[in-house]
């Protein structure tokens, strides 16, 4: 890996994407919407910021040229298919053979042995519903997004997160191919981590066309389960 951009570069996921790839001394090209380019100010000099909607596929197509990696923060703001509109302009514009990771929750499902609590469908159900009826977001072009880069022949992984935390980092996240499995009972990683395994994924075989849902190995997860 030589040039990675990331897709929604100054947000909290985002900067973390950013950091993990300076540390490892890659060429990083960022998008973010152009009221928050002043976010990246103190990196300015590090890395090339392209200001934009992520969904405009010019502002995609101007950043990813030359990328071997381009991480995506997929989020489903507004109600005008910003999620699934982001998605397809990477998947359209990206490098032939560029690795291609994309960020979302544990709610996306391929479909294929996810295993759901009846609280948890209820609970992003709740959201779902609350998110549009006050124009916030909209979850389901989350899902419409996800569908699209599974269906899609690059060589993506989409990275399912368990809840976030702030702190201080506590290595690379585990992962389970379903969400159910006992591996991920803490669901808790720091975002910090969520960013590593993003980033490790660029050059990990093992998740190419894979869809991981990932949690914490550390003192967060004992935190949620003390008795463990
Ligand atoms: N939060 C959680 O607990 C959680 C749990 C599991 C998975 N995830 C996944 O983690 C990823 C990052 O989520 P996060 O919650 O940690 O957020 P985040 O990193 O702070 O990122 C939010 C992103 O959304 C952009 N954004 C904010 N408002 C917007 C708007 N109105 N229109 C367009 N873009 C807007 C931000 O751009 P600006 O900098 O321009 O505002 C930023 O790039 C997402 O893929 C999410 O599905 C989150």
């Amino acid at each position: 890996m030589r040039k990675v951009c990331v897709v929604g570069g100054s947000g909290k996921l985002g900067r973390y994407l950013i950091g993990h790839c300076l540390d490892r001394g890659y060429d990083v090209v960022a998008v973010c919407r152009e009221k928050s380019v002043g976010k990246l100010a103190d990196l300015a000099d590090r890395i090339t910021i392209v200001p934009g909607p992520t969904d405009d596929p010019a502002v995609i197509a101007r950043a990813v040229a030359g990328c071997d990696g381009v991480l995506t923060v997929l989020v489903p703001f507004g109600l005008r298919g910003y999620a699934s509109g982001t998605a397809q302009a990477v998947l359209d514009h990206a490098e032939p053979g560029a690795r291609l990771v994309f960020s979302c929750g544990w709610h996306i499902t391929r479909g294929d042995g996810d295993r759901y609590t009846r609280r948890f469908r209820l609970m992003v159900r709740a959201v779902t519903v609350a998110a549009r009826a006050i124009r916030f977001a909209d979850i389901d072009d989350q899902v419409r997004a996800c569908d699209r880069v599974f269906a899609s022949d690059t060589a993506w992984t989409v990275v399912r997160g368990s809840d976030l935390e702030e702190g201080p980092p506590e290595g690379l996240p585990v992962w389970a191919r379903h969400v159910g499995d006992p591996l991920l009972e803490s669901n808790l990683t720091r975002r910090t981590d969520f960013a590593l395994f993003m980033v490790a994924a660029l050059d990990d075989e093992r998740l190419l066309r894979e869809a991981p849902a990932i949690v914490g190995r550390g003192t967060a997860s004992a935190r949620r389960h003390p008795a463990a």
